[in-house]
C-alpha cells in the first residue's frame, strides 16, 4: 500500500510524530487500571491508534461529528470547522475495535456516561477554549493516579484558547509533570497524586 492510498494517513490532521506520542503514551500507562477517552475525534485517525494501543480497554469517543460548535474570542477556528465527517462513516472506520461514540456537544453528551468510570489515559484535541476547559473539569478528577491527559493542541499556532484552558486549570496544581514529543507544540500532563 502506498502513503497516498493509505486510508489511515489521511484520516487524521495530526502530524505523525504526535501520533507516535500518543502510541507511546498508550504502552506506558498499559499497566494501569481505567478505560481511555478521546475528545476531538474528528475522522477517527488518532481514535483508531488509541483502539489499537489498547485493545483490551473501552475508548469512549466524544465528538459533534458536525464540525466545531460555538467558539469563543480567544480561538482561531470557528463554529463549522471540521465539518466534513460524520458519525457513520467513523463507525464504520472503528468496525471491529473497543470503542464507545457519545456524538453531541461536549460535556453534554457525557451526561449519561456512568460516574464511577475512572480513566487512565484521556486525548483532548478539541483545539479551543471552551471545550478544552470542559475536558480539564470533567476528566481530571476521573483520571486513576498515574494516568495521562494529553493536549495534542498545546502551543499550536492554531489554538491559543487550548493553552489558555489548560494553563489556567493546571497552574493551581503543583504535582504534575509537563511534557511533549517536541519543543513546538503537544503536551501532557501526568496524575501523580489523587
Ligand atoms: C482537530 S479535530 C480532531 C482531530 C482528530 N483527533 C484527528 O485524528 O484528526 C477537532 C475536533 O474537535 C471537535 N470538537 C471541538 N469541541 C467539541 C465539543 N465541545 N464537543 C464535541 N466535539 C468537539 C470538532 O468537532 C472536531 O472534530
Amino acid at each position: 500500500m502506498t502513503e497516498n492510498n493509505n486510508p489511515d494517513k489521511i484520516r487524521s490532521v495530526v502530524p505523525k510524530v504526535r501520533q507516535e506520542f500518543l502510541r507511546q503514551q498508550a504502552l506506558q500507562v498499559a499497566s494501569l487500571r481505567g478505560e481511555v477517552a478521546e475528545i476531538g475525534v474528528y475522522k477517527g485517525g488518532t481514535a483508531k491508534i488509541l483502539a489499537r494501543a489498547m485493545p483490551a480497554r473501552m475508548v469512549h469517543l466524544f465528538d459533534t461529528f458536525e464540525g466545531m460548535p460555538e467558539t469563543s474570542e480567544v480561538d482561531i477556528h470557528k463554529p463549522g470547522d471540521f465539518a466534513d465527517t460524520s458519525l457513520e462513516t467513523v463507525n464504520e472506520y472503528l468496525q471491529g475495535y473497543n470503542v464507545h461514540f457519545w456524538p453531541g456537544i461536549f460535556p453534554d453528551s457525557a451526561r449519561l456516561l456512568p460516574d464511577d468510570i475512572e480513566f487512565v489515559l484521556v486525548h483532548v484535541d478539541v483545539d479551543i477554549y471552551e471545550s478544552t476547559k470542559a475536558a480539564c473539569e470533567f476528566f481530571w478528577p476521573r483520571l486513576v493516579t498515574g494516568g495521562i491527559m494529553i493536549f495534542d493542541d498545546y502551543n499550536g499556532p492554531r489554538c491559543p484558547g487550548a493553552n489558555k484552558a489548560v494553563d489556567e486549570f493546571f497552574n493551581a496544581w503543583q504535582e504534575i509533570e509537563v511534557s511533549g514529543p517536541n519543543k513546538r507544540y503537544g503536551t501532557r500532563v501526568v496524575k501523580t497524586q489523587k
